[in-house]
């Protein structure tokens, strides 16, 4: 029995040591040492083994069994070592290859005229704020001046939001930057130097509106304050964006959040505000001398008493449009503004 032993311990530990992989491993382990295993099965004859024998052959069955063992956890190792080894080949990186250059975007035109803008608002003191881009109706269009049902919304092609209503009305996909003018002063903070640059959207798409585009709006509210400071402001900012040699001109309008109300125009840059080139024909772009910036006037009471204001102590100029229509009256040569927004590298990289 004891040359069975050994014979069986042989063989084991040989099939451990070749086996290619953790199954081959583990079939052995069952095969020899498994509780039904082959060394098990061999120790049952050991009642037909002599007393006087039993405990030296006991002795070597348990020895027999730790050998296999150690056979069996050295094997493992092994395999786990060649294992990683071959990982490591497989996943090491050279550090002195050369790099993939990652590619260098830039800001869009929208954002650097957005920035422009900014920065020259700044300089006289107005700071950038943030309003909701989807907002309530109260905010939009209740609380300055066009009541529910009022006809002057439907100049404003408005998204309404799936979602539920409250007092403030529905929530909608804010129509334009106005929206910041009560959010403003109801933070009671006075006086107010407000430049608010947003996404706006209307439900427009042809070649001279998107749906979504940006406005600025420009709010000032203190003591005292007149047409004057408006048109005063508003020069500044046509010099600075457009040039020196730009003037503005206010035309009367109307809107319902301000009283009394204009349209502003520039000078046109082409012909310098004559209308007229060298040889006194129309000119091209204009036509008439002025090009139409957009919207302002001095902030009609309702809305400063919406925004928690005493209209007797305060009085406020408001002014707003938008930024890709600024951009185009700069020189931006586009024919068609969707451009902008298709993600063309080819368009984009050029600014
Ligand atoms: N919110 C107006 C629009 O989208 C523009 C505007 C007009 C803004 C007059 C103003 C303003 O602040 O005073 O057409």
């Amino acid at each position: 029995m004891q040359d069975q032993l050994n014979a069986l311990k042989l063989e084991a530990i040989q099939i451990v040591e070749k086996a290619v992989d953790e199954g081959a491993v583990e079939n052995a382990e069952i095969k020899y040492i498994g509780r039904k295993g082959e060394l098990t099965s061999m120790l049952k004859q050991l009642a037909h083994v002599d007393a006087s024998e039993r405990p030296i052959i006991g002795a070597l069955a348990n020895a027999i069994k730790q050998d296999i063992e150690a056979a069996i956890i050295q094997r493992r190792m092994q395999l786990e070592d060649e294992k990683m080894g071959a990982l490591g080949e497989r996943e090491r990186v050279d550090i002195t290859e050369p790099g993939v250059r990652i590619e260098q975007g830039h800001m869009h035109v929208v954002t650097h005229a957005v920035n422009e803008i900014t920065d020259i608002f700044e300089k006289i003191g107005f700071s950038r704020t943030r309003h909701p881009e989807i907002d309530w109706d109260y905010f939009a269009f209740e609380s300055l001046n066009m009541p529910a049902d009022h006809p002057a919304r439907d100049e404003w092609e408005t998204f309404f939001m799936d979602a539920p209503v409250s007092m403030r009305g529905r929530m909608v996909m804010t129509p334009h930057t106005s929206n910041a003018q009560v959010r403003e002063m109801q933070k009671g903070v006075l006086p107010i130097r407000m430049i608010n640059i947003a996404k706006c959207y209307r439900r427009q798409s042809d070649v001279s509106h998107v749906p979504m585009f940006h406005q600025f709006e420009g709010l000032y509210v203190d003591t005292d304050v007149s047409i004057t400071h408006l048109r005063g402001i508003l020069d500044y900012f046509v010099k600075e964006f457009f040039g020196s040699d730009r003037v503005t001109r206010l035309r009367p309008f109307h809107f319902r959040f301000t009283e009394p109300s204009f349209e502003i125009d520039i000078s046109c840059g082409a012909c310098g505000g004559s209308g007229a080139d060298h040889d006194g024909v129309k000119c091209k772009i204009c036509k008439r001398g002025w090009l139409e910036l957009g919207g302002a006037g001095m902030v009609h009471p309702a809305v400063l008493k919406a925004g928690g204001i005493d209209a007797k102590k305060y009085s406020g100029f408001a002014f707003g449009w938008g930024v890709e229509r600024t951009c185009i009256m700069r020189g931006l040569k586009i024919d068609d503004l969707r451009i902008l927004y298709k993600n063309d590298l080819r368009f984009l990289k050029q600014f």
